[in-house]
């Protein structure tokens, strides 16, 4: 199959920062999942005299980048937090803006996600999704569902405490027995159930916040944050978290570091 999105290999310029960073990466050692908390669009374009959808307009651009660069990497899975169910409180015209953004990338994208072997998935509460968005974003994943390189899994309408009373309803709604609850049966009934937990979490704009998101799948996961607003966001930035994640210890609790290999 023929690739858009190739290796490395002519991505990467010889000479340049990003080329000493992937000299640097072991990878056998890639982390599987990488999770995404966008933001300081808004700083973006305050910054530059700009409105504030003039951030998000950017913001856009980088999620191609980082789509782009965490596929030819050979991340498994990149989730990107792209509307929270906090976000509803920001101005109208703010809001229709990143809905507007969001089928426009679908529009775009979606042959770019077909031809690379790319599988879109959308996790948060879908029924609060513009149904012009929902509609777009179900073909898109109809269409993607059998691709395997990389999942690109938006956070829409999203909350990690809601998600997690969804669950819950679901499973009592079950009736599983109390005996068969314990962490990997509950995590069944999670949006992301079938997607292994991030195993590295990136939040721009240098704030220190989970923000609601992924609550239950972050347990373990390392944290890094980057001062960079996201609209500024290049591969050089993914490159260099993914540099700084392997040089972390990872012991999930234990004494002894956990090699985790990665997975497909
Ligand atoms: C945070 O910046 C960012 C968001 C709330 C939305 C992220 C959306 C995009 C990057 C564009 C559309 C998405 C896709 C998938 C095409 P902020 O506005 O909170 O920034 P601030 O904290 O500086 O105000």
């Amino acid at each position: 199959m023929f690739f858009m999105f190739d290796t490395l290999e002519g991505y990467i310029k010889p000479g340049t920062v990003e080329a000493e960073l992937v000299k640097q990466i072991d990878f056998t050692r890639l982390p599987v999942h990488v999770a995404i908390i966008m933001d300081g669009n808004g700083r973006w374009a305050r910054q530059r005299n700009l409105p504030r959808t003039e951030g998000h307009k950017a913001g856009s651009e980088s999620v191609k980048e980082a789509v782009e660069a965490a596929a030819r990497l050979g991340i498994k899975y990149l989730t990107l937090y792209a509307f929270s169910r906090e976000n509803w409180k920001r101005p109208e015209d703010e809001v229709n803006t990143l809905w507007g953004l969001l089928r426009k990338y679908l529009a775009e994208e979606s042959r770019v996600l077909l031809e690379n072997d790319l599988r879109l998935k959308v996790i948060g509460e879908r029924n609060g999704i513009p149904y012009l968005v929902r509609r777009e974003l179900a073909r898109v994943e109809r269409q993607t569902r059998n691709n395997r390189r990389m999942t690109v899994v938006l956070a829409l309408n999203y909350g990690g405490r809601q998600e997690i009373i969804k669950a819950i309803k679901k499973m009592v709604r079950r009736k599983s027995r109390l005996e068969e609850i314990d962490e990997n049966s509950f995590a069944r009934y999670l949006d992301t159930a079938g997607i292994p937990d991030p195993d590295l979490l990136i939040r721009t704009s240098g704030e220190m916040r989970l923000s609601n998101f992924l609550l239950w799948q972050s347990a373990y996961t390392e944290l890094w944050v980057t001062p960079v607003l996201w609209p500024d966001f290049r591969k050089k930035d993914l490159l260099q978290a993914v540099v700084d994640y392997q040089k972390r210890e990872r012991r999930f609790g234990g004494v002894e570091p956990v090699q985790k290999k990665g997975r497909t």
